[in-house]
């Protein structure tokens, strides 16, 4: 099956096709599929349209590959040209993740980026310069006191001369310089003396990660205006180790490049919008929690669309295995309470979304101890009391944001329910999705899956969207905000 990437075609043709998907009930890919199939046949479209975006795929598949089966992947050049004129300056640290720098280099070069690259001592412990070099197509960058690059004190036209500097693997120890004005590398000095936006992907050891002095410096380089790609969960490679520290893909940090080189004019810049996202987990021991399926995909997709657009967002997510998404505060929390807390710490915001699968129940008393299995005893009972309603909190709060949205995921009466809620939350919006497994939406269904259908209730009635990926939903639901706030009062 051909995978196609939406996120890498142009603006103009995404709209495009993101209109026809919605009038012919199908998803952008499936709509971009079934062109490809009628291109690469030769079939005529079917209105002026469908000819446009026709011709694009055309021209994006090539002559050669119209006569054989086409796979619009990553590495098709609908992404050619993206970053044409674009000038990036990739600043490689020394960790394990260096090794994926290479392939970064490619993917933006592919995509039209001129890439200059500076190496530390320590990354070229990981990774040649030979390899950097090919890849990249120039001079690698290494040293400060470098008599030829220097003679017009090359660092500094070095951290000029680029549209934006990406730190990929940006090291606990490179972090700390920054946030800290160290100079006394290439590479830091370069970041030091830059004018230009800033993108760090780190990757490192959780422990490092999760250390109060790296938790330190994020805070204190966000703050400074540098935008963070991941660190993602997952397997360490250099150990047995698993946690948040893993570089986020190549894909990713191009991605995150893709949003900071957007200059097109953005309807949320200045708006303050709260996100929610993922499950709770609801202690009963130290080593137990009750929890639920949600992944937190679609809440971060949101987060990262309305980012998108311009808004300063905040997200608050629950335990989740998916990176953060670029560019947006994100802060962790394990438990509804926790949550609720959160929340009310970021307003007053022009508008909120609570995504998160929040429980509803927790336990009334959270042991202190591992619980033990006592022959003879029985299973323990648990005794459950209710969370605090962070929708309805927010939604009759004394600084309500303009704009309240919130989710309910049914496995029955969806409609109903949704409109219940949407009254007795205070809230403006209910995207409502239906869990059930009769929903059909892939093997995972919603919860954890990629895809979503969902339906728009508000006070004037309930609008219904055809399925597609959860990128898709985020998009549409962040340009409905977007016009929703150009009319609210706040
Ligand atoms: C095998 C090995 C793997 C390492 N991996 C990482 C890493 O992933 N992230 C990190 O921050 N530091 C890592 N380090 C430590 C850095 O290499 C070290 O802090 C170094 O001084 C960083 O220099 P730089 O920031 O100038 O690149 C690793 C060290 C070794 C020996």
């Amino acid at each position: 099956m051909a995978s196609i990437t939406i996120r890498n075609l142009d603006d103009e043709v995404k709209d495009l096709l993101r209109q026809l998907a919605a009038e012919n009930g199908c998803s952008m890919e499936e709509q971009a599929r079934a062109m490809i199939r009628a291109a690469v046949e030769g079939r005529a479209g079917q209105a002026d349209r469908i000819d446009q975006i026709e011709r694009t795929l055309r021209a994006l598949i090539g002559p050669e590959r119209q006569t054989t089966p086409v796979s619009v992947g990553s590495s098709m050049p609908s992404i050619r040209g993206a970053f044409s004129g674009k000038r990036i300056l990739l600043i490689i640290g020394g960790g394990i993740a260096a090794y994926k720098a290479l392939d970064l280099i490619r993917r933006l070069r592919e995509r039209g980026a001129s890439v200059r690259v500076v190496m530390t001592a320590a990354a070229q412990e990981f990774v040649t310069t030979l390899s950097v070099g090919a890849l990249s197509a120039g001079h690698v960058f290494t040293e400060l006191f470098d008599r030829n690059d220097e003679h017009d004190v090359g660092h500094i036209r070095l951290s000029r001369e680029a549209d934006l500097l990406v730190v990929a693997p940006a090291t606990a120890d490179l972090m700390a310089k920054l946030a800290n004005g160290h100079a006394n590398d290439l590479a830091s000095t370069v970041l030091l003396a830059t004018d230009k936006k800033v993108l760090m992907a780190p990757a490192m050891n959780p422990k490092m990660w999760s250390h109060p002095a790296t938790r330190r410096n994020r805070a204190t380089l966000q703050k400074d205006g540098i935008v963070f790609v991941g660190p993602a969960r997952g397997e360490m490679a250099e150990s047995n180790e698993a946690g948040e520290g893993r570089m986020a893909e190549p894909l990713e940090i191009v991605a995150a490049v893709e949003a900071m080189l957007d200059e097109k004019p953005k309807p949320l810049a200045g708006r303050r919008i709260i996100v929610t996202s993922g499950p709770t987990h609801e202690p009963i021991d130290p080593v137990r929690y009750i929890a639920n399926r949600s992944s937190g995909k679609q809440g971060h997709a949101i987060a990262a669309a309305l980012a998108k657009l311009g808004a300063d967002v905040r997200l608050v997510s629950g335990p989740v295995n998916i990176a953060d998404p670029a560019g947006v505060a994100t802060t962790h929390v394990e438990t509804a309470a926790a949550m609720k807390d959160a929340v009310e710490s970021l307003l007053p915001a022009d508008a909120a979304v609570f995504v998160a699968a929040v429980a509803d129940w927790r336990t009334a008393n959270a042991a202190g101890e591992k619980i033990k299995k006592v022959a003879g005893k029985g299973p323990p009972v648990l005794q459950m009391v209710e969370n605090p309603d962070i929708l309805g909190g927010v939604g009759h709060h004394s600084q309500r944001p303009g704009l309240v949205v919130g989710f309910a995921a049914e496995t029955q009466d969806l409609i109903g329910n949704a409109e219940a809620k949407l009254k007795k939350k205070g809230a403006d919006l209910i995207v409502a999705n239906d869990v059930s497994h009769e929903s059909g939406i892939g093997l995972s269904g919603v919860m954890g899956g990629d895809r979503n259908k969902v339906r728009i209730v508000s006070r004037t009635g309930v609008e219904e969207w055809p399925e597609m990926g959860k990128d898709e939903v985020a998009a549409r639901l962040a340009a409905l905000i977007a016009e929703r706030l150009q009319t609210v009062v706040v």
